[in-house]
């Protein structure tokens, strides 16, 4: 028996699901006899699945709270960066890594960082990124679905999300944190305000050494005081021409059968009005399903 297929009937035994996932993905990814490929596909399609890689949460904030194991979920070969992100992505991870060495020191700093930039620059993609690199769970925490679904009890369940989040280390975004970001006073029930008010009294009171990921398209609206307690402000930009080019070459050489050129990739793109990461990724993936359609080799034309 070799060693990989040891460690997953050993992750079996323990019940140890993700780690069993994980060793599996590597027999499969190994098998290469043409007789299995159906099979081997299938499954590892479940696998690479994000919504069948969620953790269990506890059932008073399963509903707004997913937590995701994102190490088999994450497709680094699509994934593109500017030396600028990959500088911001840096500070993040070093920061981490010297945390025990500032609690030696009594230095209190939250490891958190503001994300703000146009939809679909690729903010989310980023904080699943981050928790990536560092193997740990991606939680995600979107406050558009936060309000609208329990109003007058955000506040309440807010604390309840970071109740859970401190008893683990992973990479936690807060998405839409604009949706209760406004300005205090500027909501007519109060509601919005005191939601604020409870998010930073989460923030000042969390210890743990988990790195905290806000997301925004509107940073103007949000509070100050709240703004202040993201250590880092990070604006993304749309993608550049040398950005766009890598996010197209990139996806095509991920698939089996793509053929290209540059001038192909560079007339894709100018077909596309506003290069959002969002907008290429979509028009790739049209692309693409056209292609399988009509059961030819994956092209830009
Ligand atoms: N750096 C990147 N490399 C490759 N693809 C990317 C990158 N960033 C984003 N994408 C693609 O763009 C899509 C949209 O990105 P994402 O959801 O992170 O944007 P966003 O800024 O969070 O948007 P929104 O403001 O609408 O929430 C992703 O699903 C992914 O396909
Ligand atoms: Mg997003």
């Amino acid at each position: 028996m070799d060693t990989t297929t040891e460690q997953l009937y050993e992750a079996i035994a323990d019940n140890d699901l993700m780690k069993s996932k994980k060793f599996l993905k590597i027999v499969l990814d190994a098998n290469n006899k043409k007789c299995d490929a159906y099979v081997k596909n299938r499954i590892l399609k479940k696998i690479n699945t994000p919504s069948l890689n969620l953790i269990e949460v506890p059932f008073n904030i399963k509903g707004f709270l997913q937590v995701e194991n994102v190490e088999l979920t994450f497709n680094e070969k699509r994934y593109v960066t500017t030396p600028k992100d990959e500088e911001m992505i840096n500070q993040i991870i070093n920061t981490f890594k010297v945390n025990d060495k500032l609690i030696e020191y009594g230095i209190n700093y939250l490891n958190s960082i503001l994300l703000y930039g146009v939809p679909g620059c690729g903010k989310t993609m980023l904080g699943r990124y981050i928790a990536y690199k560092l193997n740990m769970p991606f939680a995600y925490l979107n406050f558009s679905n936060l309000i609208t679904s329990l109003l007058g009890k955000t506040g309440e369940n807010i604390q309840k999300v970071f109740d859970y989040i401190s008893t683990m280390k992973c990479v936690f975004m807060l998405d839409e944190v604009d949706a209760i970001g406004l300005e205090r006073g500027k909501d007519s029930t109060g509601e919005l305000s005191r939601v604020v008010i409870n998010l930073m009294q989460a923030l000042d009171k969390f210890e743990n050494d988990s790195i905290i990921i806000g997301a925004t398209n509107r940073a103007d609206t949000i509070d100050k005081a709240l703004l202040r307690r993201f250590s880092l402000k990070y604006e993304m930009q749309l993608p550049n021409e040398e950005v766009q080019y890598k996010l197209v070459e990139s996806f095509l050489n991920t698939l089996p059968n793509s053929k290209y050129t540059d001038a192909e990739i560079l007339s894709f793109l100018s077909g596309i009005q506003e290069k959002t990461c969002a907008n290429i990724t979509n028009a790739l993936t049209n692309r693409v399903v056209n292609c399988i359609i009509e059961n030819k080799e994956i092209t830009l034309y």
